[in-house]
């Protein structure tokens, strides 16, 4: 059994203090390097497009920042509309220049802070920085690079596992009506959430889809949880293999974040290949709201992703229709707890 929770106490803020870890560089950054609510003072109300251009900013991390200064209050934004932005009067008055109460150069004395550096980087390149800020020794040396490394791999499933013992059982608690009979969990890691699933439907078996070497890793977690023989491991690339076919639940959790939009259609598409007709693909992540101004929370971890990694998390609104192109229907979102929810949508028959 995946440990009860329902008695613990609430450990969201502690995952916030760890996801949140990059996003107050970003906002340094934005300040000290690009002077942004100045730029947006002097040319609002105007676009995220015309915005990037002027100030060469990269369109993925762009939007991550302007998801984080939206939720910080410090801009409009109306997605709806053109993806207008304007500064607001927080932001006007303490962070455009010329202001008597400008904090301009409170931010500034920290801009040669390291990730506020990389994160410059970031927004000029979209390049990804290395993970956790580690110098990378190789080519390979980003995160997914990385995960080649056995202790590496060792290390993040321990990470993932340890962030999945609260997580898992009220992602299960969310999808309760939702019948399962072979479940596979892309990307699984330790198989924690699978494990969770399982433990709500009692007749039904599952699968931890994993790369080389997690998926050692993973066996050894699953074996220690006592959930071998319901619960297998298949070692595959989840962009170079096909899915296991015969399952009708796919999890991706917390996965997609990791990967940029060419690749989350990528999934999004492999996924609906291979599920059985009628099938749930359920997405378990941190996601934006659609009109990309917060939860902050969320805003704050995408910043720690943008950093690291091809991607972000992605809004309510991008999945959906990602979804619904590739042909998902009944499309809904959950929420669970600390910040998370899950994204359900079901092949049709
Ligand atoms: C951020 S972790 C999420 C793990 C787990 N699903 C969770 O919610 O904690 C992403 C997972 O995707 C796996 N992964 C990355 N690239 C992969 C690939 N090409 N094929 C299969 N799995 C991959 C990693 O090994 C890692 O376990």
């Amino acid at each position: 059994m995946v440990v009860a929770v329902d008695d613990a106490p609430d450990p969201t803020g502690l995952y916030r203090i760890r996801d949140g870890a990059y996003a107050a560089d970003l906002l340094i950054t934005a300040v000290s390097e690009f002077d942004l609510f100045t730029w947006l003072a002097e040319h609002g109300p105007t676009t995220v497009s015309a915005a990037c251009a002027a100030l060469g900013l990269a369109p993925r991390p762009a939007d991550v920042l302007f998801t984080l200064c939206a939720a910080h209050g410090l801009i409009e934004r109306d997605v709806q509309n053109g993806d207008v932005i304007e500064v607001t009067e927080l932001g006007r008055a303490h962070l455009v220049a010329g202001s008597p109460l400008d904090l301009r150069p409170y931010y500034g004395s920290l801009s040669e802070r390291p990730a506020a550096l990389e994160l410059a980087h970031v927004l000029r390149t979209d390049e990804q920085a290395a993970w956790a800020s580690a110098k990378p020794a190789t080519a390979a040396g980003d995160w997914s690079g990385r995960l080649g490394d056995v202790a590496f791999a060792g290390r993040i499933t321990a990470a993932m596992d340890a962030r999945g013992a609260f997580l898992a059982p009220r992602l299960a608690a969310a999808v309760s009506d939702i019948p399962m009979d072979r479940i596979l969990d892309v990307g699984g890691s330790s198989g924690i959430y699978a494990s969770a699933l399982l433990d709500a439907h009692p007749e039904a078996r599952g699968t931890v889809f994993e790369r080389s070497p997690v998926d050692v890793a993973a066996r050894t977690l699953i074996e220690d949880r006592g959930y071998t023989g319901r619960l297998g491991v298949v070692t595959g690339d989840m962009f170079t293999d096909a899915l296991p076919g015969d399952h009708d639940v796919h999890l991706f959790s917390q996965v997609l974040h990791d990967w940029d939009k060419a690749r989350v259609e990528h999934l999004l598409r492999a996924s609906f290949d291979a599920l059985r007709p009628g099938g749930w693909l359920l997405e378990h992540d941190t996601h934006i709201a659609r009109d990309k101004r917060g939860p902050l929370p969320v805003a704050e971890y995408s910043v720690l992703l943008m950093h690291s990694t091809p991607g972000k998390c992605w809004s309510v609104g991008e999945l959906s229709d990602m979804a619904e192109l590739i042909g998902f229907v009944d499309v809904e979102h959950r929420s669970t707890i600390a910040d998370r929810g899950v994204l359900l949508a079901r092949k049709p028959f």
